[in-house]
């Protein structure tokens, strides 16, 4: 059995010598849960992918609690990134820098660069600022699989493997980070996230780009992510529907035409924040219903919307 144990100040500092001594914490942030290590312990970096089923051609991304920690990870800051670094962080924003030596390639899966962001949890903060060290921490769920958003979730998914789990409730806004990449004076985005890019986009003044990837950077290039037990099949065409009575359906705002054997609304008030917080939640949910399928409604493709149909076409394993 793993342990959880509520975030108090005490807990905290429990988990910070779990770091420090070399073991793994599943904290929340305020996107998802994150399954944490020292960045510079290779050892503890190896134990996060093993025990996350995860690919070693996948890098994480690295947490620091104050911006001059960079300092330790980054080679050097363009000048053209402090700006956004002072609008959007503490926030779900990852940034890519060039790395240096003392990162270890096991973190970064041999890339020249890492990811970086500065979380806005309190209990990610103060994590991070007990353990003395950034932390580097990916998704706490097996690869492939929906990312947790309460401890529930992380226990539903392993059975061992993690020395111990921060419970900090349900996270805020419930998809991970929007990840971007500053290269010859060009902004790219790697994954859209919960950061919307019209907003980075008015602090910088310039139009993020799609990137053209030749090898893979970030989850975006996976086909199939953030899957949850079931298939989830996205709605073209409700009325064509058949299997309706034995699957579920994911709506955006207003009930389906149909019956289902279970209907969850991501929000009846088509707020995209409250979408993004439910969506994940509803797939942990759906995971232990007897069901065929998950029918999923896309949603308006403006603000988070572009995240929350990025994760998912990717659950449905397709790129469109
Ligand atoms: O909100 C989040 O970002 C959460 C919380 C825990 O912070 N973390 C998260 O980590 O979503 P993960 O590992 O599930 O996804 C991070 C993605 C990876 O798929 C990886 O491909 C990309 O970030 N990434 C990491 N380092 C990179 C780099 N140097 N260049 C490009 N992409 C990178
Ligand atoms: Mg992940």
């Amino acid at each position: 059995m793993i342990k959880i144990l509520k975030a108090t100040e005490k807990n905290i500092k429990k988990a910070a010598d779990i770091i420090k001594k070399g073991g793994i914490v599943a904290f929340p942030t305020e996107t998802v849960y994150g399954l944490g290590a020292n960045v510079f312990d290779e050892n503890a970096v190896l134990k996060i992918f093993e025990t996350k089923k995860r690919p070693h051609f996948d890098p994480l991304i690295v947490h620091i609690s104050k911006t001059e920690q960079l300092k330790l990870l980054a080679e050097k800051i363009p000048s053209k990134l402090i700006k956004i670094t002072e609008t959007f962080w503490p926030g779900p924003l990852t940034l890519i820098f060039k790395k240096n030596k003392k990162v270890p390639d096991t973190v970064t899966a041999g890339l020249p660069t890492v990811a970086v962001r500065i979380p806005s949890n309190k209990i990610a903060l103060k994590l991070i600022e007990y353990s003395a060290t950034p932390i580097c921490a990916p998704s706490a769920n097996k690869f492939t699989k929906t990312s947790p958003t309460t401890p529930q979730h992380i226990i539903k998914q392993f059975n061992y493997g993690i020395d111990l789990i921060l419970d900090g409730g349900k996270t805020e806004f419930g998809i991970e980070s929007t990840i971007i990449k500053y290269e010859n004076n060009k902004f790219y985005l790697l994954r859209p996230g919960a950061i919307e890019i019209e907003k980075i986009e008015e602090v910088i003044k310039t139009k993020i780009l799609k990137p053209n990837f030749k090898k893979i950077e970030a989850s975006g290039q996976f086909k199939k992510h953030y899957s949850p037990e079931h298939r989830v099949v996205i709605v073209r065409d409700e009325s064509k529907i058949r299997d309706n009575l034995t699957s579920a359906y994911i709506a955006f705002n207003k009930k389906p035409q149909k019956k289902y054997k279970i209907v969850k609304i991501l929000s009846p008030s088509s707020n995209l924040k409250e979408a993004a917080h439910n969506l994940f939640t509803f797939f942990h949910e759906l995971d232990s219903k007897k069901i065929k399928k998950i029918y999923v409604e896309l949603l308006p493709e403006t603000g988070l919307g572009i995240a929350i149909n990025d994760r998912i076409r990717k659950a449905s394993g397709k790129e469109e």
